[in-house]
């Protein structure tokens, strides 16, 4: 198997290709993360030697109630529930907003791409603040939009009052992190405030919210406008399972739901993201775990000469890399194994960023990097 669809897949007969939408032509694809097994398969490794620091997954993985509820499970061969009851109805506790606010998605990815395909003609406008998620961009580019840019400071603030003046009547949505991937910042609630009163729609994508611990869903019953998407991948450690909430207003809600494919969510996914939510307590210790984790990783990486750390929320450390080339030194650690983040944007060419792992991982990663 290559790594990519083979070349030739991509060459239609003029027949076929005046059936395409001509903008997709012209969409980048979204540059997704390898799979363990491809990674370890390359190395010639075996998989559990593979140390994944690229994805911000939770190498913790999922809680043992989770895996035992799906091991339990008798209903694989049977469709699931399209309106997600019983998990929206535990997310209320969880959440602390009702049922009709919520709705479940195949990871947040597939709320970002529903939230655009509800709002967005050929044409119109999305904000986006970099560095940010890269999905906005490539979501707006499937739907024909354009994703406009607002860039941060240099301390990965957002500004919002130029976000707030680049609105026009195409503008639809403002999407921003918070915790932002990758910088790991917060948005600031003031900033968010600010934001809510230009009237377009503003996701705050709190993917990494619960290393946080600082949530703007109780702001959700107060602006009609906002939507604050969570996931079950990073705190819970299902990323694999792709489930995802959305905490919106009622009427949005419903929309979303007529427009989502009904089984959306698969029965393994919510028999597991269910499950976790039965299992708080040893899930949160383990946030706790990840995000002291994080403080030593950092104090750590900040005794590596040529690694500037930038502060983090997030289970994840965006760090400068000072007079040697960030791609090389990504690609010097993959070579033992180690796999870390580089992005190929300007602002970000001379960064990586690194997810938190086990104290082991911690402990290997900083004897590579002061051996290279
Ligand atoms: C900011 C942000 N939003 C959303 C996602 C996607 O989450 P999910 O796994 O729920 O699709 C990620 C994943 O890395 C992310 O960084």
């Amino acid at each position: 198997m290559t790594d990519t669809l083979s070349p030739q897949s991509s060459v239609l007969s003029p027949d076929l290709d005046r059936l395409l939408r001509p903008h997709f032509r012209a969409v980048a694809p979204y540059t997704p993360i390898e799979p363990v097994e491809v990674l370890s398969r390359r190395l010639g490794i075996p998989d559990d030697a593979v140390i994944k620091l690229d994805g911000n997954e939770n190498l913790y993985g999922p809680s043992p109630r989770a895996l035992e509820a799906l091991a339990r499970c008798a209903r694989y061969h049977i469709y699931p529930d399209p309106l997600q009851r019983d998990l929206r109805q535990a997310l209320t506790a969880y959440t602390g907003l009702g049922v009709e606010h919520i709705v479940v998605g195949n990871g947040s990815d597939e709320l970002i791409d529903l939230l655009m395909r509800l709002t967005l003609e050929p044409g119109d406008r999305v904000l986006t603040c970099s560095p940010t998620f890269g999905m906005y961009s490539f979501n707006a580019g499937v739907c024909a939009a354009t994703a406009v840019d607002i860039p941060r400071d240099a301390a990965f603030a957002v500004d919002a009052e130029a976000v707030a003046a680049a609105v026009d009547e195409r503008t639809k949505l403002i999407l921003l992190p918070s915790p932002n991937n990758p910088s790991a910042n917060l948005l600031l609630r003031a900033d968010l405030l600010r934001l809510l009163e230009t009237g377009v729609l503003v996701v705050v994508d709190e993917a990494y919210a619960e290393f946080a611990g600082e949530t703007a869903a109780d702001l959700v019953p107060h602006y009609e406008n906002l939507v604050v998407l969570r996931t079950f991948s990073k705190w819970a450690g299902l990323a694999g399972l792709r489930v995802g909430y959305g905490l919106m207003a009622p009427r949005l809600a419903q929309l979303l739901d007529h427009i989502k494919p009904p089984y959306n969510v698969n029965v393994a996914g919510l028999v597991a993201a269910l499950a976790s939510l039965e299992d708080l307590a040893l899930l949160q210790e383990r946030v706790q775990a990840i995000a002291a984790e994080r403080e030593r990783l950092y104090t750590l990486l900040q005794t590596v000469p040529y690694l500037r750390p930038y502060p983090s929320r997030a289970n994840f450390i965006l760090c400068a890399v000072m007079e040697r080339d960030a791609r090389g030194l990504k690609d010097a650690l993959a070579g033992v194994g180690i796999f870390i983040r580089f992005f190929d944007t300007p602002r970000l060419r001379g960064s990586v960023r690194i997810s938190v792992g086990l104290p082991e991982h911690t402990d290997r990663l900083l004897a590579e990097l002061r051996r290279m």
